[in-house]
């Protein structure tokens, strides 16, 4: 069982965030949206949800726009909402199992923000998106094919987030227990590392004649 989440830790996290986002990836079953809501609540700050926010600018749902516009426009949308999201830290952002495999978003992500990529075994993960058919990508004879398809081409991408937890099956609280542990420790491990770098003295030439 988890313990009681520490508020200390989560006093540090706040603060070590100094303003940026905390940034969920993973693909679709991941958990995001659940762990993120529940993180965002241990931590006292706003949660965003990117898939609901692109719902809301667009004035539909996901499987109409893939329907009447197409994934390109969908992806447009995507990776502007989540442009300007970006920008509304310190805050929990949840986004979708694609979106971090645009290169902009990726970049956008890796110098203003701290990601965390949910990951789950194949048969978890299918048995979460089978609870819902709002996926357009899994509309498919056989969407557990097209999960491992993803999963091939996807994980060598969300493995380059600054931290990997696995969403294991169980209560949410203890994948949200194991994000707030490996937060704190990754966020010191950096403080840590800019004031070594700060007070390190410049080191003379190795053959002495500096
Ligand atoms: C997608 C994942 C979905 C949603 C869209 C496309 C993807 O979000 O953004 O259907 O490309 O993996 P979730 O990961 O929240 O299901």
């Amino acid at each position: 069982m988890p313990s009681k989440p520490d508020e200390a830790i989560c006093r540090d996290i706040v603060r070590d965030l100094a303003g940026r986002t905390v940034v969920l990836v993973g693909i679709m079953g991941a958990g995001k949206s659940a762990i993120g809501r529940r993180l965002a609540d241990q931590l006292g700050l706003a949660f965003v949800d990117a898939d609901t926010e692109i719902e809301a600018a667009a004035n539909m749902t996901i499987p109409e726009m893939f329907e009447i516009h197409g994934e390109e426009y969908f992806r447009d949308g995507e990776r502007r909402v989540i442009s300007r999201l970006l920008s509304g830290g310190p805050q929990v952002l949840s986004t979708g199992g694609g979106a971090f495999m645009n290169e902009e978003t990726r970049n956008h992500i890796k110098n203003g923000a701290v990601s965390i990529w949910l990951y789950a075994d194949i048969d978890i993960l299918m048995e979460r998106v089978r609870r819902k058919a709002n996926r357009p990508l899994l509309k498919s004879p056989d969407p557990e094919a097209v999960m491992r398809d993803l999963l091939a081409e996807r994980n060598p991408v969300y493995r380059q987030a600054d931290i990997a937890v696995e969403s294991r099956d169980g209560p949410h609280e203890t994948v949200v227990h194991d994000v707030l542990t490996s937060l704190h420790t990754h966020l010191r491990l950096e403080a840590t590392k800019s004031a070594h770098e700060k007070t390190e003295p410049e080191q003379p030439f190795s053959n002495g004649k500096a």
